[in-house]
């Protein structure tokens, strides 16, 4: 079963869509694989450094970078050790060690909010069991949460965050997949990110049901978009004066321009946190970080539960090690920057001498690309503006030259590059998305 072969002939990379569409449902693991804009799953064979290549041979600078889990690159090589130390000491399972503690310790030193850590596979069950931490804790149900924002696919929050025009100002909070109950929809308050006036109502009309405001700090599910000066402060500040735990969703925005994540970046201090993605250096791994009187709630020392037989195997823990090794490198930053203040400034050129109308924003080492305005988008309603078909036809046609972006269902979502892309890879992808932006306005 392990010696699957690849295929070398157009006929059989048919064969393998077509198989793998009779056994998994769209051929796809993840529902938001099967790209549109290329009409078809990406089927990978390999990866390594900036690249991937598909089944058929193909090699694609990759914009991507697993959704931004492969920080490092694909395979960095220190993995190589950790896969080897891991077989040594038996795959450790369900079993906690030095390994855990010493990267709890790691995070608990880089992360403002972090004085206890507890590890999570994917960062929707982060977030899934840090919000009924939040719950148990406030004893208060209803959650004050962002449009625009994405907290994880569990019914607790897929609620409210990316509706349709048409139900963007409902009542009740959009259910963002059939299957959620509506009586979960009634404990959702959604209000516009960078509007004061809407948070200060929000709160002064729920602070008795709603213990929890959960923010993506940097939204970079909706085109990047960052708090404008002065927001964090006033969410801390209502969350303080209200009783409510203010909780940043940083299982993206966690080191993408600072080892410390968005709270270092905007120095403003949730009382807790989710992190993930790129934690684990490609390995699945997040976290839940937040003040110890808090994250001491959970059982034992507390009495909320928050068990998994997979939470935090052997492999995952050194994948995280070997990342924190990484980014508490000066030279590790030094490098990101260098590499976002080339990309965006030629993406900012393209931008300007394109026909098509498109916006990009951009927070450390990932970005958005908003089409259909040239304006600074701030909000969710702002983003509306976006135009799916093109963002569809960008991935095509960029796919086409070798570069690929994600195809996030046409929306203005995330993309980015890694510590193993170089100066002329930065290159490579400026001539493509200007080819790309050329062909399709
Ligand atoms: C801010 C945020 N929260 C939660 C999640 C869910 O993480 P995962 O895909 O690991 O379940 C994501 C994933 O994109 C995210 O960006």
């Amino acid at each position: 079963m392990l010696d699957v072969q690849f295929p070398t002939t157009p006929e059989a990379v048919a064969d393998w869509y077509r198989r793998g569409r009779e056994a998994i449902p769209g051929g796809v693991c993840s529902s938001t694989r099967f790209n549109q804009g290329i009409g078809g799953p990406v089927y990978a064979a390999s990866a390594k450094g900036a690249r991937f290549t598909d089944i058929a041979g193909k090699e694609y600078l990759d914009m991507s970078m697993s959704h931004g889990a492969t920080l490092l690159g694909h395979a960095p090589d220190f993995l190589k050790e950790a896969f080897q130390i891991t077989w040594e000491r038996g795959v450790l399972c369900s079993l906690d060690g030095p390994y855990h503690v010493t990267l709890a310790e790691e995070l608990c030193k880089l992360v403002p909010c972090a004085e206890r850590i507890r590890f999570t596979n994917s960062g929707t069950e982060a977030t899934l069991h840090a919000l009924r931490l939040c719950r148990a804790i406030t004893g208060k149900e209803k959650i004050i949460r962002f449009t625009g924002h994405f907290h994880g696919y569990h019914d607790l929050i897929f609620i409210g965050g990316q509706p349709p025009a048409s139900e963007l100002d409902a009542a009740v909070a959009y259910r963002e997949s059939p299957g959620i109950p509506q009586a979960l929809a009634d404990l959702i308050i959604p209000v516009e990110y960078n509007n004061r006036e809407a948070l200060e109502k929000a709160v002064a009309a729920h602070k008795d049901e709603a213990g929890t405001l959960i923010i993506e700090p940097v939204d970079y599910n909706c085109a990047c978009i960052k708090p404008e000066a002065g927001f964090l402060e006033l969410a801390r500040e209502l969350a303080t004066k209200n009783g409510m735990i203010l909780f940043f969703d940083e299982i993206q925005s966690f080191a993408k321009k600072s080892a410390g994540g968005a709270q270092q970046d905007f120095g403003v201090t949730p009382d807790i946190c989710t992190i993930g993605k790129s934690l684990g250096a490609g390995i699945p791994l997040s976290a839940i970080a937040g003040k110890a009187e808090l994250m001491d709630q959970f059982k034992p020392t507390g009495p909320v539960a928050h068990s998994g037989t997979f939470n935090a195997p052997l492999m995952a823990m050194l994948g995280g090690l070997g990342f924190v090794d990484h980014i508490k490198q000066p030279a590790f930053w030094t490098k990101i920057q260098m590499l976002g203040e080339q990309l965006y400034a030629g993406l900012d050129g393209i931008a300007k001498r394109s026909k098509l109308p498109v916006r990009i924003q951009s927070h450390g080492s990932r970005f958005g690309i908003c089409f259909g305005t040239r304006e600074p988008v701030r909000c969710y309603r702002d983003s509306l503006v976006h135009n799916p078909k093109t963002m569809l036809a960008f991935c095509r046609e960029t796919a086409n030259r070798g570069v690929y972006f994600h195809d996030y269902g046409g929306g203005p979502c995330h993309h980015g590059y890694s510590l193993a892309h170089t100066s002329a890879d930065i290159d490579i992808v400026l001539n493509v998305v200007e080819d790309s932006l050329k062909v399709i306005g």
